[in-house]
């Protein structure tokens, strides 16, 4: 019944930020998603009769791609798969079955944030037992396998129902349909005071859940309205849609207009939050208060230990480099140490095993801790909520008192997308030839003090990843940041990362563009941003 195909490698196939991200109709092309599939077993050593953990964020070819992976699984020696009822396993829920089934690893089958339908995105990556996306000596050796792989090896067996919970067997594999929302709520349960966050619903406290017609829809109707108790309707488009009904579920303030729309209205809800297409990500916004991602990290970590599950305090906290440095500042006080890593979840996994970071953040709308190996959206909702509950302040309060404490760092990302890859190529190398002439001149800035090319040296296992972003500082702390995004799918997109510090003595309710001008245009001047792109504006700003 275990049939070998033979098949010739594709050249594209090199896994990026997360996974390997393609338009569905590259993945469907025969033998694609197969060879890559193998590719990854290919890379795996010892799985043989050990549990795989499937599931993804029900957008086009997430049924399909599934049986797919079964069939494999079967075919390639795995014991069980553990999958998803409907196919569905937010990112978040999936690294946690990982974790507590004590799975060898998982498929998690998402593009994230990228849109969804047949024009659209697909993408799958492997995360490891520790329930993590691979590190990149993993995803490394998964390239190196696509580009030589010869044949695949894949179960004849007819389609696994997903519909309904239970167990069956494909060749010698168990499969079993799991419910994929209760233990990952429970999970919840124990981490945060429902009891304090639901009498404060109970109370009268608003709040507005944007699910964007993705992943989240079921784990937040479960958790806000049935377990918290707040009023059906608070879930907006809470029902999973396989093009997650034409929106791009990416939670900014441009793709979650209509969220944001309803908090800056006179009646808006108290608190407003949206999750993205698999669920890692979040995007929190206040009755007329947006609070930059960065901010949020910043925030739940200086108040986790109001939370029961953080109650001990903090080991550490980890952000991405890109990331403001608002979190350095509550760290410093905390008395903890604060690891700046490469863009990517997966550099956070390591210091999380090692017991040396609690919580982690990055610019990118993801806040996660130890309890998971992903970021978690709904996660950092409920720490918020259990904040809001215990300080019984808004979160236009908190904000502010925050800011009054360790001063605020204004910050923007300004992204440049769907550039041609040689003209974006050609920016950043000109812009790293002149790295070691730019400290001691001036700009529009200010005075440049550092200049230089991000690299990590993981403390944990010695592991170092180079060229992760230029980095442009400026003498008063300021800060311009360059690097190519990992995980889009038409050409390339630019990402210039914006930081300013004002300290509590200083002016602290400017609005964001007006601070950061000067930098915005010292950018400009440095990258020439706009001769290499042609482009006059960025195409998004966050
Ligand atoms: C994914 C990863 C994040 C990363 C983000 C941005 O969401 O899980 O860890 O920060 O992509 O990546 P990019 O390379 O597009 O800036
Ligand atoms: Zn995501």
């Amino acid at each position: 019944m275990i049939q070998t195909v033979s098949t010739t490698p594709f050249t594209d196939q090199k896994p990026g930020t997360s996974g390997l991200r393609k338009k569905v109709k590259v993945f469907a092309q025969p033998h694609y998603a197969e060879n890559f599939v193998q590719s990854v077993f290919d890379s795996l050593d010892g799985f043989a009769g050990q549990t795989l953990v499937v599931g993804g964020d029900g957008r086009y070819l997430n049924r399909e791609a599934i049986q797919i992976v079964l069939k494999m699984a079967a075919a390639n020696g795995f014991g069980r798969v553990l999958v998803g009822q409907g196919g569905i396993l937010s990112t978040p829920a999936a690294s946690h079955l990982i974790r507590s089934s004590g799975a060898f690893g998982g498929l998690v089958l998402s593009a994230s944030h990228n849109p969804g339908g047949p024009d659209e995105d697909f993408g799958i990556k492997y995360n490891v037992g520790n329930g993590g996306p691979a590190p990149e000596k993993v995803t490394d050796a998964i390239h190196a396998r696509t580009l030589t792989i010869d044949q695949y090896r894949i179960l004849q067996a007819v389609d696994i129902d997903l519909d309904s919970i239970g167990t069956s067997r494909m060749g010698d594999m168990l499969v079993e349909v799991v419910d994929p929302v209760t233990l990952y709520a429970d999970l919840m349960e124990q981490l945060f005071d429902f009891g304090a966050i639901g009498a404060m619903i109970a109370g009268g406290f608003t709040l507005a859940f944007d699910s964007m017609s993705a992943v989240t829809g079921p784990y937040a109707v479960e958790i806000f309205e049935r377990r918290l108790g707040a009023p059906s309707g608070t879930v907006m488009n809470g029902t999973p849609l396989p093009d997650f009904g034409h929106h791009h579920p990416d939670p900014n303030l441009v793709h979650a207009k209509e969220l944001y729309d309803k908090m800056m209205a006179t009646d808006a809800p108290d608190f407003g939050a949206a999750s993205d297409g698999d669920g890692d990500r979040n995007l929190i916004i206040g009755r007329h208060c947006y609070v930059t991602p960065s901010d949020s990290l910043a925030v739940l970590a200086a108040n986790a230990h109001l939370a029961p599950g953080y109650k001990a305090g903090l080991k550490g906290i980890a952000r991405s480099m890109p990331t403001s440095g608002a979190a350095d500042r509550v760290a410093e006080r905390l008395g903890v140490p604060l690891y700046e890593t490469p863009t990517g979840w997966k550099f956070f996994g390591n210091l999380l095993d090692a017991g040396m970071a609690t919580i982690c953040g990055e610019e990118s709308a993801g806040t996660g801790s130890d309890h998971v190996r992903e970021k978690d959206g709904i996660w950092a909702v409920l720490l918020w909520l259990n904040i809001v509950a215990v300080r019984q302040q808004s979160v236009a309060a908190i904000m502010a008192d925050h800011w009054a404490t360790y001063g605020r760092n204004y910050y923007a990302r300004h992204d440049y997308e769907a550039i041609a890859t040689d003209r974006a190529d050609a920016l950043m190398a000109a812009l790293r030839g002149k790295l070691d002439s730019l400290p001691g001149t001036g700009n529009s800035g200010g005075t440049i003090c550092a200049a230089d090319d991000f690299a990590y040296t993981d403390p944990t296992d010695g592991s170092v990843s180079s060229h992760q972003g230029v980095r442009i500082l400026f003498e008063d702390g300021s800060r311009v940041v360059f690097r190519l995004s990992g995980t889009g799918t038409q050409g390339a997109t630019l990402r210039v990362y914006i930081e300013r510090y004002m300290a509590p003595d200083g002016d602290l309710k400017l609005a964001t563009g007006d601070a950061l001008a000067p930098l915005v245009a010292a950018a400009q001047e440095l990258a020439d941003i706009s001769g290499y792109t042609g482009m006059d504006a960025p195409s998004v700003i966050t």
